[in-house]
């Protein structure tokens, strides 16, 4: 109803704007030759409100530790470690040269915008637990906190607990995909350190935690798109891993950057959920690049070209969602 009633102003708008163009004329119509009248028609979507509460944020250099909890192979291993590399990958041009891919480390410099500006990540320790030290689970929230305890809490370090696809997690499908915390160096420590969980959800919830590479549990199922690394539960890890890490530095103890309530909120990227590329909306991840090769959809190239799939982060500077992919 809104939509048709837009549309039939901006079909007036456009009618006056070509008889503004033709009584213009001569030397003010070449002036305005460079003027592009499509940016009249954006519509500005209204501000994305995520309030800072000024708490401590993560800045300077940190190093991600990765501990693979249960079975992960080699492949998989290196699609994670892969993106965590490509996020400080020095070498990447910023800003892109035009018609390059973007590349992984341009979509981390958004979170480069936030207050302090934001953290350096570096790949740290990764530390392999195939035998499942905590046994095969249920993981209650409490055993993911000790995983990364036990993984090495230390100074300017975010562990990352990642969960192999037949490990059951607390929560994990019911409401979430991963999680992020934080925990105290000891009883009677002040030290405060950040760590995060992720599970791969190709045999748990594929269709709620690794969208848009498999069909939708609920909503417009629209078909599931290629994933970039040719692994739908690994390719969608990786998406939560991103949104976990933006979160973890804008607001890692639960005062920083986030919209509703605290503990429950929104943060950096899963205020932008569902948004992959421009023109999304609900069902539709928004346009995006596709590999010639395969098919596969991305929107950051990291090193050694490898293609992912990358949320949307709010951006400080213009309170939106930015996408990588603009057209
Ligand atoms: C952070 O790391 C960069 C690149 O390795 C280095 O140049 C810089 O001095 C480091 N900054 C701090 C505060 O340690
Ligand atoms: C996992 O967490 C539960 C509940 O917090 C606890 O009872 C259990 O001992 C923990 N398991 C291990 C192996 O530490």
């Amino acid at each position: 109803m809104g939509g048709r009633k837009m549309r039939a102003s901006m079909t007036t708008l456009l009618i006056r704007l070509v008889l503004t163009v033709a009584l213009l004329g001569g030397e003010a119509a070449r002036r305005c030759a460079a003027f592009n009248p499509r940016v009249l028609f954006t519509v500005k979507p209204d501000p994305i409100v995520l309030r800072d509460h000024r708490g401590a944020l993560l800045t300077g250099n940190h190093t991600v530790n990765l501990l693979f909890y249960g079975r992960f192979t080699a492949a998989q291993r290196a699609i994670v470690v892969d993106f965590v590399r490509s996020l400080s990958d020095a070498s990447a041009p910023r800003p892109e040269p035009p018609g390059a891919p973007p590349s992984v480390a341009a979509w981390w410099c958004t979170i480069r915008l936030y207050r302090g500006g934001g953290a350096r990540l570096r790949l740290g320790r990764q530390i392999i637990d195939e035998r499942m030290s905590l046994g095969r689970g249920p993981l209650s929230p409490g055993n993911v906190t000790a995983l990364a305890r036990a993984a090495g809490h230390h100074r300017g370090a975010i562990t990352a607990v990642l969960t192999a696809a037949d490990v059951p997690v607390a929560s994990f499908c019911v409401s979430r995909c991963g999680a992020h915390g934080h925990d105290r160096g000891g009883a009677h420590s002040r030290a405060r350190y950040a760590y995060l969980w992720a599970g791969n959800p190709a045999q748990q919830c594929p269709g709620q935690c690794a969208w848009p590479f498999h069909l939708p549990t609920y909503g417009p199922r629209t078909p599931p798109l290629v994933p970039p690394n040719g692994d739908v539960g690994v390719d969608g890890m990786v998406i939560s891993l991103a949104a976990l890490l933006a979160g973890t530095v804008t607001n890692p103890y639960g005062d920083g950057y986030y919209q509703g309530d605290a503990g429950a909120g929104l943060e950096a990227a899963t205020v932008c959920a569902g948004i992959f590329g421009t023109g999304s909306y609900p069902g539709y991840p928004g346009k995006l690049l596709t590999d010639p090769a395969t098919g596969a959809s991305y929107n950051a190239v990291g090193l050694g070209g490898r293609k992912y799939l990358l949320p949307a982060l709010w951006d400080p500077a213009t309170s939106q969602c930015k996408t990588l992919v603009q057209t």
